[in-house]
């Protein structure tokens, strides 16, 4: 995506070895800022801190993460020992997107083949250029498919009317390596000249939708109009929607799609209107695990603060944060919610649009369920 001109991914190496780059998501919209990490404890902090979030650049982070980590092993007694720890340690920083786990795993096996400590941290550093280079054009395919979806809704529709999609959080270029998972279509829509308006929830407690969709959306000069949270059924109700597309921290192998919290209420919405309602994913986002996403998908629950306080720009220029809740009222946080298989429409990935469920699922990629 480009930023004031320039075209940036959300996460690279930098010139000087054993340094990575990432934007700090935590600034956005109101500064631009790149941080440099050079350290695993760094990476790890700048995950569960939510200086990087989303699904795929949370995976590529910790890519990168897992390169930084054979770097400290390689000069270390016991590689192994160092590697195992570190690897760890990441997992932990989020439990629900579970590109963190698949990156980290995929960079042990990929370490696992080779002997010696110096081709281990080559591999390394392959495997996480890989990563990263995979999850943008995975990205890319999924606008592809998703243009054709966007396309057949905009040629059922009177002569110039735009196709309005709401989506939910931010499943951005932000949120991957580079053009996002729900947006990847919106922005394949908006370049082949389809007019396009987009719904932005604003996503509280943190506010993705309205800080960050938003500003992304700005900067492509795509169409949008940032709505609370609960307005999706409203303007369901009254025609407004022709088309939600989310993105999904985890999804089954059976359908089950697990996103940022709210998605669910925006799934039963979509239904009770007949509004298709679409879900966008890289294959790395599947968990060919987890049969039943409710009962199974870990659902991370963060700090109460959240909730009870709202961060935003002062009429100073600096960015402020105040209470919303009386004092001694207790707050619940809860990140994600699952939205059943039943509820969704469809699955955009790189390889095509398939059903949200396990028979549709295991024919779009076959290997991945043989190999579970
Ligand atoms: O808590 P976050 O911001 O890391 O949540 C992840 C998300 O941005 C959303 O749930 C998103 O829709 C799916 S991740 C591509």
């Amino acid at each position: 995506m480009h930023v004031n001109g320039t075209h940036y991914r959300t996460v690279w190496p930098g010139e000087e070895p054993g340094v990575i780059r990432i934007i700090d998501q935590r600034k956005l919209p109101f500064a631009f800022e790149i941080e440099d990490l050079r350290s695993v404890d760094e990476v790890a902090s700048a995950i569960r801190d939510m200086h990087v979030r989303g699904a795929g650049c949370i995976g590529a982070t910790a890519g990168y993460g897992m390169y930084l980590a054979a770097m400290e092993a390689s000069v270390a007694d016991d590689f192994e020992a160092v590697l195992r720890r570190r690897a760890e340690q990441l997992i932990a920083t989020r439990p629900t997107a579970v590109n963190l786990r698949w990156a980290v795993d995929r960079q042990l096996a990929a370490m696992a083949e080779v002997e010696w400590p110096g081709e281990k941290l080559d591999v390394a550093e392959a495997t996480a250029r890989a990563i990263a280079d995979e999850d943008a054009a995975a990205c890319r395919a999924i606008g592809e498919h998703g243009l054709e979806l966007i396309r057949k809704l905009h040629e059922a529709k009177p002569d110039g009317e735009p196709i309005h999609i709401l989506t939910h959080c931010n499943a951005g270029w932000l949120a991957f390596v580079d053009h996002g998972s729900a947006t990847a279509p919106i922005y394949a829509a908006h370049a082949a000249g389809i007019p396009v308006h987009v719904w932005v929830d604003e996503t509280r407690p943190r506010n993705q939708g309205a800080r960050l969709t938003a500003w992304e959306l700005g900067q492509e000069g795509v169409p949008h109009t940032v709505v609370a949270d609960n307005v999706g059924g409203h303007l369901m109700q009254r025609g407004l929607v022709d088309l939600v597309i989310t993105g999904t921290d985890r999804t089954t192998w059976t359908g089950d799609v697990a996103n940022k919290i709210g998605t669910y209420l925006k799934a039963l919405a979509a239904r009770d209107n007949e509004v298709p309602f679409y879900v966008a994913l890289p294959s790395s986002t599947f968990d060919w695990e987890i049969e039943d996403g409710v009962a199974g998908i870990p659902i991370e629950e963060r700090g109460g603060e959240e909730v009870s306080h709202l961060a935003g720009l002062h009429e100073s220029g600096e960015e402020t944060e105040v209470r919303l809740v009386p004092e001694g009222s207790r707050t619940a946080n809860y990140a994600f919610d699952v939205t059943p298989a039943r509820l969704v429409s469809g699955l955009i990935t790189e390889r095509g649009i398939c059903k949200a469920h396990r028979d549709s699922i295991a024919v779009m990629f076959p290997e991945c369920v043989a190999s579970r």
